[in-house]
């Protein structure tokens, strides 16, 4: 979810005001989804290296985040959406760590849509998460070295209940990962916009999804192969 700050400046307002019209396009995203019947969805909320902002700008993103849980925890729930969090989440401060565990745990019976925020999240850091975990294993005997496959390292990301991604969106014109699921796109078909998170509306997704169909994923096998 990129371009908010850009979107603000360009209308000569600061940056917190396209970090809360952020919150606007989210709420259109999730709502397509459910619409479209897409299961999974997974938004890039606030990265390992976000930390390093302007600590006004960082305290403005956690007091965000609290107000729309608390906001949107009733339609969540009304909708089916299971509300999920990766990242490290123990970095969050302590307010909004609570607030997420609330919203999941009431939401934890629902099926029509996972939404997964990544805050305080990094793909390395999941990563080096991931090998310390399965390094313990190994230690205790648990897990042997030479059974460690793609389904055990899998089962140790963050993401350990989520199917591969299919599309990656990213908005604001940049083409770049930028430590996102590193592990987990291996397979993803990538599309990038230039129009800001802000202005992401339901369409902007359909458009998205409707160029993703038009995609052959050959998986490495030929195009023979598959038809
Ligand atoms: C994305 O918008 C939101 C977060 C990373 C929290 P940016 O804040 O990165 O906006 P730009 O890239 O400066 O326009
Ligand atoms: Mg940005």
């Amino acid at each position: 979810m990129d371009g908010n700050g850009r979107w603000a400046k360009q209308k000569g307002k600061l940056r917190v005001f396209g970090h809360e019209n952020g919150a606007k396009a989210v709420k259109q995203v999730v709502e397509g989804c459910a619409e479209l019947d897409v299961k999974n969805l997974t938004l890039y909320a606030f990265s390992t290296e976000n930390w390093k902002r302007p600590k006004l700008e960082v305290q403005t993103l956690m007091k965000l985040l609290i107000s729309s849980l608390k906001k949107e925890i009733k339609t969540l729930h009304d909708n089916k959406i299971k509300l999920n969090a990766i990242g490290n989440l123990q970095a969050l401060p302590t307010k909004v760590y609570s607030e997420l565990m609330d919203v999941i745990e009431i939401t934890k019976d629902n099926s029509k849509v996972t939404l997964t925020l990544a805050l305080s999240y990094g793909s390395r850091e999941e990563l080096i998460n991931t090998v310390k975990q399965i390094s313990i294993k190994v230690k205790n005997n648990i897990i042997s070295p030479e059974k460690i496959d793609e389904l055990v390292i899998n089962q140790h990301l963050y993401t350990q209940n989520l199917p591969d991604v299919d599309l990656l969106i990213r908005t604001g014109g940049e083409q770049r990962i930028s430590n996102f699921l590193l592990w987990q796109i291996a397979y993803a078909e990538l599309y990038f916009t230039n129009v800001f998170w802000p202005d992401f509306t339901k369409e902007h997704l359909y458009e998205a999804i409707i160029n993703y169909q038009k995609r052959e994923r050959r998986f490495g096998k030929t195009s023979e192969q598959l038809s």
